[in-house]
């Protein structure tokens, strides 16, 4: 089984590293150079991480040969499966799949890790809707254990059972869905960090206390700005847009603070500094 994974930035990376330590071949691209070095070195950290507390069972080395990084995508020509894991953005998105429709052999199951975007209209940019799907990994890739399996319209049940699989031999569990936006995950948890940033603005109370209070109160693991911060502002921006525009009510608003910290460049822990410091 041959596995592609187009972007190597946060998810990308881990997604090729986990397929990687589940034994499969792995191509990974991205369109910069420094972001290919980035993931490489984030995958490295990761895997020697896990190696000191016994839970690999190759060495990261060995993980790491089942990786070949590129930037040439003739190289996804035979792929089974290629997972794209770019820029939360839906025309950037639908052009790489109608670049790989040419590339990519019949064979090749394509699948969006996107958070929000519609899966039925990237499948019909890629001109392959049976065998297209979402494939929605969460942060950090190689910890977190679902997988959200996305149907589009014509998403054909042989394309639905073989990336059901596939999730389980990565040690995954996939959950099914279908395609409305947000799916399920998104719909329920990005309201909920948007209301906290709504909070924020307003004054409610201050960052670490809206925090403490969704963690020790609900028992959260981390508070809703702790966790925007480490998904990203923009992608958090991007995803209450999709909402907003998709469902239509006024709850979806994104926060006018949220929009405010993307335009300054706040994007949380990639960019140095969100709600918190890095
Ligand atoms: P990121 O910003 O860390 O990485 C995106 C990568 O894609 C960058 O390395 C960029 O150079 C590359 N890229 C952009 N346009 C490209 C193109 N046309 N061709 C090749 N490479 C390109 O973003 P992140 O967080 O990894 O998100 C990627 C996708 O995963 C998005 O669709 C996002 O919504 C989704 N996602 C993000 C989660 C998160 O917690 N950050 C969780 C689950 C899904």
């Amino acid at each position: 089984m041959k596995f592609g994974v187009i972007g190597a930035g946060q998810m990308g990376s881990g997604i090729a590293q986990v397929a990687a330590q589940s034994g499969f071949d792995v191509v990974l691209s991205d369109m910069s150079s420094e972001s290919l070095g980035r993931g490489r070195a984030g995958m490295e950290a990761s895997l020697s991480k896990l190696a000191e507390k016994g839970k690999l069972s190759a060495s990261p080395a060995e993980v790491l040969g089942h990786v070949t990084f590129t930037s040439d995508l003739a190289e996804f020509a035979d792929c089974d499966l290629v997972v794209e894991a770019i820029v939360e953005n839906e025309g950037v998105k639908a052009q790489l799949f109608r670049e790989l429709a040419t590339i990519v052999g019949p064979q090749g199951i394509f699948a969006s890790n996107t958070s929000s975007i519609p899966i039925t209209a990237l499948a019909t940019a890629s001109g392959r809707p049976d065998r297209f799907i979402g494939m929605h990994f969460m942060n950090p890739v190689p910890l977190m254990t679902l997988v959200e399996v996305i149907r589009g319209y014509q998403t054909s049940d042989e394309t639905a059972r073989f990336v059901t699989e596939t999730a389980e031999k990565m040690g995954k569990t996939p959950l099914a869905c279908n395609d409305y936006p947000g799916f399920v995950s998104n719909r329920i948890l990005m309201p909920m960090i948007n209301e906290a940033i709504q909070c924020v603005m307003e004054g409610v109370a201050d960052k670490e206390a809206i925090d403490g209070i969704m963690r020790l109160g609900m028992n959260h693991p981390m508070g809703p700005l702790t966790l925007a911060d480490f998904i990203g502002l923009d992608t958090c921006l991007a995803i209450m847009e999709v909402l907003h525009r998709g469902l239509g009510d006024d709850k979806y608003r994104p926060s006018p603070l949220l929009r405010k910290m993307v335009q300054a460049g706040l994007l949380g822990r990639k960019s140095g500094e969100g709600f918190y410091r890095y």
